[in-house]
């Protein structure tokens, strides 16, 4: 159910009715309770148009609004806003239809399109850090949205795998022999390392270089200790990968590397098209409005991340057929994008018919402000951090004797690894994130275990109860209403959380409706033996259908609940 789209059928028909031929697309969530529940807001630039008075035109508008059950209350505020008000019964019936169907009512969308989310997109020379996991975490909730809504969502892992620095890694890889299997437990070791060999000897470095030019040019040992390179590097990815629970597999990897053989097309192909410039040696094209061009290839014939990009949209639009490619990518590669886009449109790759976006996300910041790091400066291991998060987790289980071991580490990994998702997912993206172990596995407040702990309490009063629910679900009072509404909201929630790609529209819904519930629950007992069965039932349905709510919104961000908790 849309509501939103349902009340904007109903201000285009009254417009119709009075022989305005306008679009309506001008019903907004109220910003306060006493301005109802929605408000349409389109009166005041009609009347200017119309040289009429707003708020005559606004109550000619409600004039016509055709008979419906939806609205129990219109009426005109302001300089000409219309505030509504929905109606309970209608409410509830809406509800009571949602809750008996497995997508909680939540259609899919009527164009479905193929998109690309380019996600993760480590670099393999090193290891994944904390921007990284940003944006697995980010990219993979994204992808499962839109795959939600019905969407032909395809993964695409853009690793970094090509470039000079794994001539010198390579010939590092072969100096250690066998003894490299230890050393390439900590990748990032082993390039502080490779590096260092590289700096201090003149002929490791002559050997690296010379490694590079056999690389490309199809060498099969290079090839053959680069292709084991990297595999051990993708490796560590997706022990990061398994932990996070993320979908990510090696068939969405699609490599910077499989690019090679198309970016001297690219080059011919720009050149054809007259775009390509030479500037100071290099290869370049200029985009309107922006000094500095794009450079496509170096002055020693080396080609770019840049090139690489614009092959990888020439595939995803031509080959794959991507209507919409979402990167999920950190905010200091704005201008990279911007330019990318830009070239790729005179190109021709992307046609104005594909949108492409870069889905930005801020830094990753610790709590006193400052980018996160080990003590003494180094890079965090995402993997420890992740187990930090399971280690942590245990000391919020609150009942910790009434499980065994084995579950209270299954329980800590829903928990820890929850919270590590949910936090990250639960601010603006672009803004940057502090990470607080302390307020992302606090009970309280807008976190997943609030979340999880409301499911949980849930399905123990569904489990205590132990029949079937039957009866009517009917809306009491104010708060129910309140909750009612919330519940009907999901599917608009989730289709705008998917339009602009921001995950934290959800967890802001979600924390809206566990609060509501919360005081629901408070205020409305459900199985004491006072409660008329008439009410018990209605009661029953209204939990169960927060519960669903609750799992289903929580599995499309990525997080798991838990029966008891
Ligand atoms: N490997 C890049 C990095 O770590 C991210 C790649 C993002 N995707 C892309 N198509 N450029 O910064």
């Amino acid at each position: 159910m849309q509501i939103k789209q349902e009340l904007d059928a109903l201000f285009q028909e009254a417009l119709t009715e009075m022989g305005i031929d306008e679009p309506v697309s001008s019903v907004v969530e109220a910003g306060k309770p006493e301005f109802g529940d929605y408000q349409f807001n389109g009166a005041m630039a009609l009347a200017k148009k119309l040289g009429k008075n707003p708020r005559q035109i606004a109550q000619e508008i409600v004039d016509h609004l055709p008979e419906t059950p939806m609205l129990s209350e219109t009426s005109i505020a302001g300089p000409g806003f219309v505030n509504l008000r929905l109606d309970g019964n209608w409410l509830a019936a809406e509800l009571q239809k949602s809750g008996g169907d497995e997508r909680l009512g939540v259609g899919r969308v009527e164009d479905p399109i193929r998109v690309v989310v380019d996600y993760s997109s480590p670099n393999m020379a090193k290891e994944m850090h904390v921007g990284h996991l940003r944006s697995t975490i980010i990219g993979d909730s994204l992808a499962n949205l839109l795959s939600f809504l019905g969407n032909d969502v395809i993964r695409q892992n853009h690793i970094g795998d090509w470039g000079t620095q794994f001539g010198m890694l390579i010939a590092y890889l072969e100096e250690l022999g066998e003894g490299a299997e230890g050393n390439l437990k900590d990748l990032e070791e082993f390039y502080k390392a490779a590096k260092r060999r590289f700096d201090e000897d003149e002929a490791f470095a002559n050997k690296s270089r010379e490694y590079v030019v056999k690389l490309q040019g199809g060498d099969v040992r290079c090839l053959e200790l680069w292709e084991d390179f990297i595999d051990k590097s993708l490796g560590h990815c997706e022990e990061v990968y398994s932990k996070l629970h993320v979908g990510l597999t090696r068939e969405h990897v699609k490599a910077e590397s499989s690019y090679n053989e198309e970016l001297a097309q690219i080059v011919e192909d720009l050149k054809e098209k007259g775009l390509l410039q030479e500037s100071r040696g290099a290869r370049v094209v200029f985009i309107e409005g922006d000094e500095n061009p794009l450079i496509i290839q170096k002055s020693d014939g080396g080609y770019l991340y840049a090139t690489t990009d614009l092959a990888a949209i020439r595939f995803r639009v031509h080959t794959l057929g991507a209507k919409r490619i979402a990167y999920v990518v950190d905010a200091r590669q704005a201008g990279h994008f911007q330019q990318v886009f830009a070239v790729a449109r005179k190109a021709g790759y992307a046609p104005e018919d594909v949108k492409l976006e870069h889905v930005s996300f801020g830094m990753m910041l610790d709590k006193s402000g400052r980018p996160f790091k080990t003590r003494d400066g180094g890079t965090v291991k995402l993997i420890q951090l992740l187990d930090e998060a399971v280690e942590r987790a245990k000391g919020a289980i609150t009942q910790r004797d009434a499980y065994s071991e084995e579950e209270i580490e299954k329980i800590a990994e829903i928990v820890g690894i929850g919270a590590v998702k949910y936090s990250d997912l639960s601010i603006n993206r672009e803004s940057n994130y502090i990470f607080d172990w302390d307020r992302m596995l606090s009970l309280e407040g807008n976190t997943s275990l609030y979340q999880q702990y409301a499911y949980a309490r849930i399905r123990s009063i569904l489990r205590k109860y132990g029949k079937e629910i039957e009866g009517t679900l009917r809306l009491e009072d104010e708060l129910q209403r309140r909750m009612g509404l919330k519940l009907l909201q999901l599917e608009d929630v989730l289709r705008s959380a998917a339009r602009d790609a921001m995950p934290h529209y959800i967890t802001s819904y979600l924390y809206d409706l566990a609060t509501i519930f919360m005081k629901f629950y408070e205020t409305h007992p459900i199985l004491r033996d006072d409660v008329p069965e008439e009410l018990r039932q209605s009661r029953l349905l209204l939990a169960k259908q927060t519960a669903d709510t609750l799992r289903m919104a929580l599995e499309i961000l990525g997080i798991q609940v838990l029966e008891r908790l």
